[in-house]
Order: C-alpha cells, then structure tokens, then sequence
C-alpha cells in the first residue's frame, strides 16, 4: 500500500483561542487512532502546515504516481477521521487516485483546496544510477 495520509497538527481554526489544543494536532490523533483501530494501511503522517492555514483543518491524500489531493475545513472528530480513511481506501483502489465527488465520503464531497495530477516526470529505469557525460 502505498497511499499516504497528510494531516497539518498546526492547524487552528480562525477565532481559536490559543490555549486551546490545535485542532490539527486532534484531527491527526483520532485519525491515527481510527486507523490503527481498523487494521488500516495507510501512512499517517504529521504535517507542519500545507499553506491553507486560512482553510483549518487541513488533510492531503497522496500516492506515488497518482492524483494528489488537499482538503480544508475539517473537524477533529471520529466521523471526519472515518471519513478521510474511507477517501484513502477509495484512492488506492483507483488506478489514477481519482476520485469522483459523488464517491467521496460526506464530509469530503466539499472542500477539496487542490486537486493535483500525478507527475510524469517519473524517474526512468537506470535514470538515477547514470553517470554524467564528461567532455
Ligand atoms: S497551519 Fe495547517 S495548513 Fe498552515
């Protein structure tokens, strides 16, 4: 499995009080948790900020050679965790990561921020170990 899960822990909604526990830091537990809960493959990783600060909460759902995707404006409870799981399960079963909004889970059939297709600039067999040509 390759599908990765990228949740901000620095994100704060607006108006969040900063004695408050961020957000992003609960929303990346309780999808940890979640996960761990339910045998899930998927990475989750601890980002410090994807630069939609102003879109609190934050998540990205990434795989080598697929679509990447960035959604906003989530909430650090077990039925957006469950949620951002079933996405990530809908992505690595899709051959591109493609995802149709009508297959999305609920609470992510909005606020997608960025929808970025897969590079092809792939590294080629044998790109990586050559030597450069000397004069
Ligand atoms: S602090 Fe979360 S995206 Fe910037």
């Amino acid at each position: 499995m390759s599908t990765e899960i990228l949740v901000c822990v620095l994100c704060r909604p607006a108006g969040t009080a900063r004695e408050l526990p961020r957000a992003g830091l609960a929303l990346f537990e309780v999808v940890h948790e979640a996960g761990l809960r339910d045998g899930q493959p998927f990475a989750v990783r601890a980002i410090e900020c994807m630069s939609a600060c102003d879109r609190s909460c934050t998540v990205a759902i990434q795989a080598p050679g697929k679509t990447t995707y960035l959604f906003g404006g989530l909430l650090p409870t077990l039925a957006y965790a469950n949620d951002v799981l079933a996405c990530a399960r809908l992505h690595e079963s899709s051959p591109d990561g493609w995802m149709a909004r009508e297959c999305r889970p609920g609470t992510l059939r909005e606020g997608i921020l960025a929808r970025i297709p897969a590079s092809l600039a792939l590294p080629q067999p044998g790109s990586l170990t050559a030597a450069p040509e000397t004069a």
